[in-house]
C-alpha cells in the first residue's frame, strides 16, 4: 500500500516527522493555522533552531507541500497525523482548543472524503480526550468512526536537539486503538518507513496510549527532580558530591544512568506543561498523584538553590554584576520556553542586580522577554568582564572550555556558580570562590 499523509501543526513534532516521512519517499501535506509560518516554510526557512531539520525539508521538497488548506490536504491523505499543541490553561490544566478546532475541520472534510482514513493523535493529551475528539469529528462529518474513518493515539517521545535523529530511530511505537483496520494500516505504515530498523511496537487502546505518554515524561522528570533533591542534600553535606552518587546508583541497571544530572530544574516546552497537566488531570478525576506534587514543588525550589548559592558568594546582590552563561533550557536549542534562566534572572531583578547574559542561540529569544532590563553580550569574554558573580545555568560545550584563569582574568570579583556541573570543581576551587549544584563544602 502507498501511503500520503497530512501532518496537521507544524511544531517540533509535527515537521519532523514531515520532513523524516517525506524523505523516506512518502507524500506529505503539512499543514498548519499560522500563514507566515507556512509561507516561511515554503522558503525552507524554519521558524526555530532543530539541527538537521532545514536541511532535510530542503532536500524532500518534492515530497513535501506545506499549506494552509487543511480540508484539501486531508482529502489527499490516507493518514492524518494531528501535531498540533496542546498548552498549558492558567490553572495548569491542558488547553484542547487547538486540537478541537482541528478535529472540526478534520470532521468537515470526512463528509467529502472517499476511501478509509485514519486519524492520529500524535499530540499529548490527557486520558479521555481522544474519546472527547472523537464526538467532535463524529458530529462533524455527521458518520461514526469505525467503518470508513478510523482513529488512533500514537504519542512521541522525540526531544528537541535531536527530534530529527528521534524521529528516525524512535525506542518504541505506541499505537492505540480499537479498531483492527486503523491497527494494522499503521503497523504497515511504520514498518515501510522503519524496515530493518522497526522497533518494538506496543498495541493499546486510546486512554492507555494517552497515559504511556503522560507516564513517560512524568518518570524523566521524577528522575531529575529525585537527583536535584539529592543534590540539595549534597550541599549541606561536606565533601559530598551528587555526581558520584548519581554516577553509582546509575550503575544499578534497575535504576539506569540516564536522567541523574542534577541542574537548575527542567525546562523547556514538554516536561514543566506535561507534569502540570498530569497533576491537573489526576485531581479532577480524584486520584492526585502526591508523588508529581513533589517533582514539581522540587523543580521549583531549584531555581530557589541557585539563588542561596549566589547569597552564600555574594552576600548583598543588590547592584551587583551578576553574569549568566547560558539561556536556553538545555543546550544545542535557542528554545528559552520554561528555561531556570528566566525564573533566576527575575528573581535577580528583584534584588536590583545588574544582570548581563549569554547564550550561543537563545539571546534573541530572552530580549523579547527582558529587553532592556538586562544586558546582553556577544561573546562570553564580554559578558564575565566586571562581573562580581557568574552562573552558568546552561551546559554548551564551548561553556566546558573555560578555565579558572579566564574567570580570574575577566571578573572584578571571582565568584563563580556551576549550576549545571561541567567544570572540573577541585581547579576551580583551587583558584575561585566556586559553589556548584549537589557539592558540599
Ligand atoms: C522531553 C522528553 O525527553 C521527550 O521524550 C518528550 O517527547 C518531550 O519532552 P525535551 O523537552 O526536548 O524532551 O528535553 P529533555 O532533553 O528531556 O530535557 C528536559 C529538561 O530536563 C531540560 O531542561 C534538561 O536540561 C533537564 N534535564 C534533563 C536535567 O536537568 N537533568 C537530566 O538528567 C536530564
Amino acid at each position: 500500500m502507498t501511503f500520503s499523509i497530512s501532518v496537521i501543526g507544524c511544531g517540533f513534532v509535527g515537521l519532523s516527522l514531515a520532513a523524516v516521512c517525506a524523505n523516506k519517499g512518502i507524500q506529505v501535506n503539512a499543514v498548519d493555522v499560522d500563514t507566515d509560518k507556512i509561507n516561511s516554510l515554503k522558503q525552507g526557512i524554519v521558524p526555530f533552531f532543530e539541527p538537521k531539520l532545514k536541511e532535510m525539508i530542503v532536500s524532500s521538497r518534492n515530497n513535501l507541500v506545506f499549506s494552509n488548506d487543511l480540508e484539501n490536504s486531508i482529502l489527499e491523505s490516507n493518514i492524518i497525523f494531528v501535531t498540533v499543541g496542546t498548552p498549558q490553561n492558567d490553572d495548569g490544566g491542558i488547553n484542547l482548543s487547538f486540537i478541537e478546532t482541528a478535529c472540526k475541520t478534520i470532521g468537515k472534510s470526512l463528509k467529502n472524503s472517499v476511501g478509509d482514513k485514519i486519524i492520529v493523535i500524535k499530540s499529548t493529551v490527557v486520558p479521555g480526550t481522544t474519546q472527547h475528539l472523537c464526538e467532535i469529528i463524529e458530529s462533524n462529518s455527521e458518520q461514526k468512526l469505525g467503518k470508513t474513518n478510523f482513529i488512533a493515539v500514537n504519542p512521541e517521545f522525540l526531544r528537541e536537539g535531536t527530534a530529527i535523529e528521534d524521529t528516525e530511530n524512535p525506542h518504541l511505537i505506541v499505537i492505540g486503538t480499537r479498531d483492527e483496520k486503523a491497527k494494522h494500516t499503521l503497523e504497515n505504515f511504520y514498518r515501510g518507513l522503519y524496515n530493518n530498523k522497526m522497533p518494538k511496537i506496543i498495541f493499546c487502546n486510546e486512554s492507555t496510549a494517552e497515559l504511556i505518554k503522560y507516564t513517560n515524561n512524568a518518570f524523566l522528570a521524577t528522575k531529575i527532580s529525585f537527583i536535584n533533591s539529592i543534590a540539595t542534600l549534597c550541599q549541606k553535606i561536606p565533601g559530598a558530591d551528587v555526581n558520584l552518587v548519581a554516577e553509582s546508583i546509575g550503575e544499578d541497571k534497575r535504576i539506569g544512568k540516564y536522567f541523574l544530572n542534577a541542574g537548575p530544574g527542567f525546562g523547556g516546552s514538554c516536561l514543566p506543561k506535561d507534569i502540570s497537566a498530569f497533576l491537573n488531570y489526576s485531581k479532577k478525576i480524584g486520584v492526585p498523584l502526591s508523588i508529581i506534587s513533589a517533582v514539581d514543588e522540587v523543580n521549583k525550589n531549584q531555581k530557589d538553590n541557585v539563588i542561596e548559592l549566589a547569597k552564600e558568594l555574594v552576600k548583598d546582590l543588590k547592584e551587583q554584576n551578576v553574569s549568566i552563561l547560558g539561556l536556553a533550557f538545555k543546550k544545542d536549542t535557542d528554545d528559552i520556553r520554561n528555561a531556570a534562566s528566566l525564573e533566576i534572572i527575575d528573581k535577580l531583578l528583584n534584588f536590583h542586580s545588574n544582570v548581563i547574559v549569554h547564550d550561543p542561540m537563545a539571546s534573541k529569544n530572552m530580549m523579547s522577554i527582558f529587553g532592556s532590563k538586562i544586558s546582553y553580550a556577544d561573546s562570553i569574554e564580554k559578558c564575565i568582564e566586571g562581573s562580581d558573580l557568574c552562573i552558568v545555568l546552561t551546559e554548551w560545550d564551548e561553556y566546558k572550555k573555560l578555565k579558572p584563569d579566564d574567570f580570574v582574568r575577566l571578573m572584578k570579583q571571582p565568584n563563580v556558580i556551576d549550576a549545571r556541573r561541567i567544570f572540573d570543581q577541585e581547579q576551580f576551587m583551587k583558584k575561585l570562590n566556586f559553589r556548584a549544584i549537589g557539592l558540599g563544602l
